[in-house]
This record gives structure tokens, C-alpha cells and sequence, in this order.
């Protein structure tokens, strides 16, 4: 029977706070990420703001009113009635100006108004362009922002405008979404303290030759968010990262692998002294049982390729699981998906199988979001279409769960 899943942020009540970067269209985006784990979003636009992005889009999206500055109803105290109606209050994209403004407390509009009236957590989202991230000044504003218990979601590297490159940009939506979430969940904050906990991401690659492999198309997000999500609950985090297109998030201690044997070696090595083993990874299920000494060549005719099965990490886990340990498996699976991840469940004696649709539109793979559903021995829950990091939230609220009925 599907149980409808728990939205991470249902019934959240979100300041958003756009401020003039480029990266304002991207809050946008936020907004409805947001609404779309369960909050209500009111967003304020500074002047800068505005400039790059319209108060009508965000009116249209989050169906508020978006005041324009303090002046648009004196009478009812606008910025103070903001506050108290906010939970939590997240500043994306934040300038340097904004950083500076709030660190400084200086009160000049809307946003910095609410900011200095408001009690609660609060989550900056620098971003600009590197040299203004890298001044002293902008460092500073951070370090008295954080001081203050202020939640920074760093910036990540990449192409800004003008066509430089480097750290600045926007942090995905997917770490802000995470950022808001544990900002939110003072209670799941140390839920993991003193946990040891162990992830795997990422694709592995079977050579064929010095310079080809067989992969899959696995970016090792989910488990980047697994692994953001433990560290941002407390525990101590292991992550044994194959071939992934994001870098996995800072605080967790990286192994680094690259074939499936390689993976097995890794994980059962630490897997003794762990309380949760997440197999997120996608491990190859067959590799190439030669593997030639030089590069394949094209004259040597088309080479006939020979595979054998790679070791089964997660199988093996389950047969050495000490009593209170928890596993959790993946399930990428077409065609009758519920049935081989119970299959899956059963088969390799495991507490939990995130299961992940591979077909067609649903494809989980490289996305930014996901269709899952999270199964054990007696339920299925759905979890509608929603971020990873909002999957890695419920899935480690589960691992929670599991490890306190076990006391
Ligand atoms: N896994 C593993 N070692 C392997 C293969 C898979 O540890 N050699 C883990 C994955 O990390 C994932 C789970 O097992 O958590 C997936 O199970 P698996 O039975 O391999 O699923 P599929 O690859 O989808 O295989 P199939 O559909 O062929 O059963």
C-alpha cells in the first residue's frame, strides 16, 4: 500500500530573500523548489533585486503579495508582521552588499528590515563574482555572519558572467533545498551525532583497455546529498565515491574508487565498524574478464569482449549485517519495479531500498530531482517527485527511526 510521503518542509513558512545577482532568476526556481517540499514562500525583492528579476514573477509563483519596501503600508508594520509570520529565512542569491548589510545589521530596506526583526535561522546563499567572494571584506561579513549561527551555503565554481570561471555561482538548488531543510529541523540536527555512517556514489568503470572503460550514467548526486545530509545531522561520514559528476560535499572523509572490486575492497574494509551502510553507488554488475595490456586498435579487428560478474558489496554487506546495523540499497528498476525491489530487499537482507524509476521521462539519472520511493518489509512510501536532498532527508529520518526502534 503507497502511504503519501511527508513532505521535508511541509507547512514551513519561508522568507525568501532575492538580492541583485544575476543568480536572482535562479531564486525563481527556489521558490518553487521550495513550494514543492510543502513550504509557503513569501519573497521579498531588494531594489537590486528587482532589476534582474520581477515581483510579478514571484507574486505569480508563490500566489503572495511581494511588498516593495517598508513604505508600502506604514501603518501595519509590514517588516516587523514578516517576521513573525517567518520560520526561517533564506537570503538567495546574496551579494557582497547584502552580506555586508547584514552582518553590519544596517537596516536600509525591506529585506535587511525583516532581517534585523526576525528571531529565527537564518540561510545565506552567496553569490558573485570570485575576486568579490575571495576580498576581505566579503570573508569577514561571513565570519561574523556564521558567528552569529548564521547557516552559509557556499558558493560553487563554475562559469559566472562575463565568461570567467571559478567560485561564485549560485549553490544548486538542490543544497539550498537542504540548507533550508536542516536550517528548519533543530531536533534532526544532532539527530546522527556520534553515528557512523557510510555512502557510496557514483558510477564505477570496468576497464577494457588502458584508456576504455564500461560505465553507467550515474552522477553520484543522490548520494551527495546523503552525504551532505549525515554531516549536516552529525555523523561521522565515510564516502566511498566512484566516477561522479558533482564533488562530493565537503565534511565527510573521501575514499575514492574506481572499479566495482575496487568498491567491494573499500566498503567491506570499513564496513565493521559502521552503523549505517548506504549503497548509493552504481555498481557494475559485469566487467570485462580481460582486460588488454595496450589500447585496443582498430587494425586488430573488432575486438570480441568477454564479461564476468563483479562482487555484490551490498549482497556480502548483508551477509556479514551485525544485528544493529542498517542497510539501505538502491533500485533502479524498469517494468515491475515494486516487486524486484522487494525482491532486492529480501534477497539481501536489507532495512530499506530506495527505489528509483530508469525509464523513460522519470529517469532519475543525472537529474536534479526524482521519482522514489522508499520500501521495507511491510510499506512503500511514495515520495512524489521532489529534490534528492529532500530524498536524502526522509530516507535518513527512516534511518533514524530504524536505529531508535532498535534502541
Ligand atoms: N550493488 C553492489 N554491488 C554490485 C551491484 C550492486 O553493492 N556488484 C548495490 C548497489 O549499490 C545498489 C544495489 O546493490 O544499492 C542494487 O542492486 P542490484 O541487485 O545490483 O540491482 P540492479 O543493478 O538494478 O540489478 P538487477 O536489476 O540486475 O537485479
Amino acid at each position: 500500500m503507497a502511504q503519501p510521503g511527508r513532505a521535508p518542509l511541509a507547512g514551513a513558512r519561508v522568507l525568501l530573500g532575492v538580492t541583485g545577482g544575476i543568480a536572482a532568476y535562479k531564486a525563481a526556481e527556489l521558490a518553487r523548489e521550495l513550494m514543492r517540499a510543502g513550504a509557503e514562500v513569501q519573497p521579498m525583492l531588494t531594489e537590486s533585486g528587482e532589476r534582474m528579476v520581477s515581483r510579478a514573477t514571484f507574486a505569480a509563483l508563490t500566489g503572495r503579495r511581494v511588498p516593495a519596501s517598508v513604505w508600502d503600508d506604514p501603518a501595519g508594520v509590514e517588516h516587523v508582521a514578516l517576521a513573525r509570520w517567518g520560520q526561517v529565512l533564506v537570503v538567495a542569491p546574496a551579494t557582497a552588499a547584502a552580506l555586508a548589510l547584514l552582518a553590519a545589521g544596517l537596516a536600509d530596506d525591506l529585506l535587511t528590515n525583516v532581517a534585523l526583526a526576525f528571531g529565527g535561522p537564518v540561510v545565506v546563499a552567496p553569490a558573485m563574482h570570485t575576486e568579490m567572494w575571495e576580498h576581505p571584506a566579503t570573508q569577514a561579513s561571513l565570519q561574523t555572519l556564521e558567528a552569529r549561527g548564521v547557516r552559509v551555503v557556499p558558493p560553487a565554481s563554475g562559469p559566472l558572467t562575463s565568461g570567467d570561471v571559478g567560485p561564485g555561482r549560485l549553490a544548486e538548488l538542490d543544497d539550498l533545498v537542504a540548507g533550508v531543510t536542516a536550517a528548519l529541523a533543530p531536533s534532526e540536527a544532532g539527530g546522527l551525532a556520534g553515528t557512523r555512517v557510510l555512502v557510496s556514489l557514483g558510477g564505477t568503470r570496468e576497464p577494457l583497455d588502458p584508456v576504455r572503460y564500461l560505465g553507467n550514467r550515474s552522477s553520484g548526486r543522490m548520494g551527495a546529498a546523503i552525504v551532505a545530509e549525515a554531516v549536516a545531522r552529525g555523523a561521522e561520514v565515510t564516502a566511498v565515491a566512484a566516477a561522479t559528476a558533482v564533488d562530493p560535499p565537503a565534511g565527510a572523509r573521501l575514499v575514492r574508487v574506481e572499479t566495482a572490486q575496487q568498491l567491494y575492497d573499500a566498503v567491506l574494509a570499513e564496513a565493521g565498524t559502521q552503523d549505517v551502510l548506504i549503497m548509493a553507488a552504481a555498481v557494475a554488475d559485469f566487467r570485462p574478464k580481460r582486460v588488454a595490456e595496450g589500447k585496443l586498435k582498430k587494425d586488430q579487428g573488432v575486438p570480441e569482449v568477454v564479461l564476468e560478474p563483479t562482487p555484490d558489496t551490498l549482497a556480502e554487506l548483508g551477509r556479514r549485517r551485525r544485528p544493529d546495523q542498517v542497510l539501505v540499497g538502491f533500485a533502479a528498476e524498469t517494468g515491475d519495479h515494486l516487486a524486484g525491489a522487494r525482491r532486492k530487499l529480501e534477497a539481501k537482507h536489507l532495512d530499506l531500498v530506495v527505489l528509483n524509476h530508469v525509464e523513460g521521462a522519470n529517469s532519475a539519472f543525472g537529474a536534479d530531482d526524482a521519482d522514489a520511493y522508499l520500501v521495507d518489509a511491510g510499506t512503500v512510501e511514495e515520495l512524489p517527485r521532489t529534490s534528492k536532498a529532500a530524498i536524502a532527508a526522509r530516507l535518513l529520518d527512516r534511518v533514524q527511526t530504524i536505529r531508535e526502534a532498535r534502541g
